[in-house]
């Protein structure tokens, strides 16, 4: 099969990266991982790239066209798709217009509830029954564009910040390349 060519945005630990780029390697997953772009120099992540000869951009984004510098990249390796692993940099509409229905994100939410971060304190101290991981297209508003893929599960009253980030995490290795599958089967 003919595969797209896919960026990943990351900023921290990179296990979505690294899912992501050992479900690329299955013959019938629908895209190749073929930059990653991290706007933080000590991305722990950065090190999946390495170690799978990933190309990889690091952007400085005190400079004022840092965005213009991420496209130029994104046109050279004609990416057809940009998928936020844990980015945490707003993405201007400028940038947007230029993807537009082609950047997703994976929020460690059901969203719409818990937008934004610190989200499993709050999951908490709301008292909800189940929480989980949605995958979603990104608009010029925070984790507001359109759901592709969610998957939830029970909170324990023994759950505290840390298994709930285990737990969503885990789901999340599943939901995001169910979310990719998805989107390629429907267009
Ligand atoms: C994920 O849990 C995702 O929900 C959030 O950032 C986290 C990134 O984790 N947006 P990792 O860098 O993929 O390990």
């Amino acid at each position: 099969m003919v595969k797209k060519n896919s960026c990943i945005f990351i900023s921290g630990q990179g296990s979505n990266l690294k899912n992501l780029i050992k479900k690329s390697r299955e013959y019938s997953f629908p895209i190749n991982i073929t930059l990653v772009v991290s706007n933080k120099d000590n991305a722990p992540g950065i090190k999946y790239a390495r170690k799978y000869s990933i190309p990889y951009l690091i952007i400085n984004t005190k400079l004022r066209n840092y965005e213009e510098k991420i496209l130029l990249f994104l046109k050279r390796y004609n990416i057809s798709i940009i998928c936020l692993a844990g980015y945490m940099k707003i993405i201007s509409k400028k940038f947007l217009n230029k993807y537009r229905k082609k950047i997703i994100n994976i929020h460690p939410s059901l969203l719409p509830k818990f937008k934004g971060l610190n989200t499993f304190s709050r999951i908490l101290d709301n008292k909800e029954k189940k929480t989980g991981c949605t995958v979603h297209y990104v608009n010029d508003k925070l984790d507001s564009g359109n759901i592709i893929v969610k998957k939830s599960f029970y909170i324990s009253p023994y759950d505290n910040e840390d298994t709930l980030k285990f737990k969503t995490q885990k789901l999340e290795y599943l939901a995001f390349p169910e979310a990719i599958i998805k989107i390629f089967r429907d267009n």
